[in-house]
């Protein structure tokens, strides 16, 4: 496994291993230690080609904790402005001896090609409305963490699933691992074919997909994507899909909450809600420094 370019190469045994990485490396950076020599001499090349605060952060920062030489390329400062190809820009990247190419573009399969024609381990850092593993692994070890085990968890994934990698990675993942999905959204935003995604049950009420769950994940309204109208206004939507004080009431009574950010606040939830006592939307910010060291680690282990 030279790259992680999706949740389908992630079985148990791979899931187990970097979940070892992530409870070592945060433990490791919890009791002082804040420099990790694992990845000195190596470099790592960030292209970002749609915008990130989370995912870019993270992983340079994990890249630096490791020691490693990290170097952020924004598509909005490089030469893809001037109309320099993908391909080109990659093999370029490729040239400088890159170590790690950790990618995010607003094409789904676009880690996919590049990670072919690389040397360098490849990271998808989201692609299109396709796949972002690193986050289906952060969100999967932070309920882990809260719940002690994910088999036989029943969690509902809510919002805009039609345009979400969040939904898609988060989906097959906690399946995977065992957990009972539930997945709940406006018609209009729920994808044509879900029977692909071998979910346990899809419905467009909000109150049936929350009763009794473990785990309710809100996902972003993900307007940028939008290129035809999915519902009337932000304000019905919040009325219809959004999280409030009676809705949390339906869920299991030490369920948690959880959003991969940003929160569109007062749509998916109400802003109060956001850090609120069930929420752990910065504790999965938190979990997802460890769990990019611990993909990096992973990746060079194999
Ligand atoms: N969750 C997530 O991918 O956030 P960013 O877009 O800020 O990286």
């Amino acid at each position: 496994m030279k790259d992680l370019i999706s949740v389908n190469q992630i079985n148990r045994q791979i899931f187990e291993d970097i979940f070892h990485f992530f409870k070592e490396y945060k433990n490791r950076y919890k009791n002082g230690e804040t420099k990790i020599s694992d990845l000195r001499g190596y470099s790592v090349l960030l292209p970002f080609f749609e915008e990130s605060t989370r995912t870019r952060t993270s992983f340079e920062l994990a890249g630096k904790i490791m020691g490693a030489d990290t170097i952020n390329i924004s598509g909005s400062s490089s030469s893809i402005k001037k109309g320099e190809t993908l391909y080109d820009t990659i093999k370029t990247l490729e040239a400088m001896q890159s170590d790690f190419i950790v990618i995010r573009h607003s094409m789904a399969g676009a880690a996919h090609i590049v990670a072919k024609e690389v040397k360098s381990h490849v990271i998808n850092a989201g692609d299109g409305a396709h796949e972002h593993p690193s986050q289906a692994l952060l969100d999967a070890f932070t309920i882990l963490e809260h719940k002690g085990k994910i088999e036989g968890l029943k969690i509902a994934i809510i919002g805009d699933i039609l345009h979400s990698r969040v939904a898609r990675s988060d989906m097959k993942l906690l399946k995977m691992l065992g957990a009972e999905i539930t997945v709940c959204g406006p018609q209009t935003m729920l994808p044509r074919h879900m029977e692909v995604f071998d979910v346990d049950y899809v419905t467009t009420n909000i109150d049936d997909a929350l009763k009794d769950k473990d785990v309710a994940i809100f996902l972003r309204i993900q307007l940028e994507r939008q290129k035809k109208v999915f519902f009337s206004t932000l304000n019905e939507y919040s009325i219809k899909y959004g999280l409030n004080q009676k809705r949390i009431d339906l869920l299991k009574e030490d369920a948690v909450i959880m959003h991969p950010g940003p929160v569109n606040r007062g749509v998916e939830m109400q802003s109060e809600l956001v850090y609120g006592e069930r929420s752990l939307i910065l504790e999965q910010v938190e979990n997802g420094l460890f769990t990019r060291m611990a993909i990096y680690r992973f990746l060079i282990e194999q």
